[in-house]
């Protein structure tokens, strides 16, 4: 859990979209909220317990409140269903500080957003600064119909309004977004930022790469890991090389649960292997990772991983713990 939370009020709260909401959120006492860059989200503590981490779609320059918009989710486990059934305006609820892993890149560059659905959201945020400090960039909105696309009157209200284009699924052929054809004229100064449900963000990965995209210009978050079969998990064991300490990880035991049972804290946010707040070093052994954060090619050289979901090729795994 992250130490850094607050408190804030429910200022507002819209329907934007069919299956979407959004909430602005302000302090209690009126004050200014800490500061946040474009791409960062909060965990959202709701009363039943679940922690859900949405990012925030507001203008990065406005403190005066956080906008977060949550789709629901149709086999919601209680995250997005909570949001939408119970929190109303005027509601008090327990969030963190800003986090950013998913940040825009610094320097001169272009900047390609691509958003899927909710994963407007960040990219929306993303938009707004890059606006307002004179970035270039350009936005790709793709969602099933006009009638769940969230924010469609804000942004054709936006003074970018003309850096946007729309592709609908249950519209016209000739609107629908042709990525490779994006993809392959981009220059090699242009950053690549993704955001939405699994299948659209592998599809503009996978293209991208394909195109030759270099894993540096892309950006990505995901914010939903897709089950996982655990039948065959084993157990393991690791080892704290700052203590020398061995734990023995069971199958059905998470490294950072097997951890916290030792009296060993991991600090954790998602536990889905999404935000990256686990993220450790590994120092030795073959971790098996399951995460959604770190690239292939961060995968590939073995030296971290995130042991709320990821687990082990090898017997043992030696962690900079
Ligand atoms: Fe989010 Fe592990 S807690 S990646």
């Amino acid at each position: 859990m992250n130490d850094s939370t607050m408190t804030v009020r429910v200022a507002r709260r819209n329907i934007e979209a069919e299956g979407v909401v959004s909430f602005e959120l302000a302090s209690l006492d009126g004050r200014e909220l800490p500061a946040f860059d474009a791409g960062s989200h909060i965990d959202v503590y709701l009363p039943a317990g679940h922690v859900r981490q949405y990012s925030l779609c507001s203008a990065p320059h406005d403190r005066s409140r956080y906008q977060i918009a949550v789709l629901r989710e149709p086999q919601s486990r209680g995250g997005s269903a909570g949001m939408h059934d119970v929190i109303r305006e005027g509601d008090e609820l327990r969030v963190s500080t800003p986090r950013n892993h998913f940040a825009l890149a610094a320097g001169p560059a272009k900047h390609l957003l691509l958003a899927g659905g909710i994963g407007l959201t960040p990219l929306l945020c993303m938009a707004q600064h890059l606006d307002r400090s004179g970035g270039d960039f350009e936005m790709h909105y793709c969602a099933r119909s006009r009638s769940r696309a969230a924010f469609l009157e804000r942004l054709a209200n936006a003074s970018w309004a003309g850096r946007v284009q729309y592709h609908f699924d249950d519209e016209d052929e000739h609107q629908r977004l042709r990525l490779d054809a994006l993809l392959e004229d981009a220059d090699a100064n242009t950053h690549l930022y993704v955001c939405g449900p699994q299948g659209f963000m592998n599809a503009v990965l996978d293209a991208a790469r394909a195109n030759g995209w270099p894993e540096n210009r892309l950006h990505y978050e995901f914010f939903a890991a897709p089950a996982v079969d655990t039948s065959s998990d084993g157990a393991f064991e690791v080892c704290l090389a700052r203590t020398g300490k061995t734990v023995s990880i069971p199958a059905d035991r998470s490294v950072t649960q097997a951890l916290a049972d030792v009296g060993v804290d991991v600090p954790v946010s998602c536990e889905q292997g999404i935000c990256g707040t686990c993220v450790t070093r590994v120092l030795e052994g073959e971790p098996e990772h399951r995460d959604l954060f770190l690239s292939p090619e961060e995968q590939a050289r073995n030296d971290q991983f995130m042991p709320c979901c990821s687990r082990s090729k090898s017997r043992r795994l030696v962690l900079d713990l």
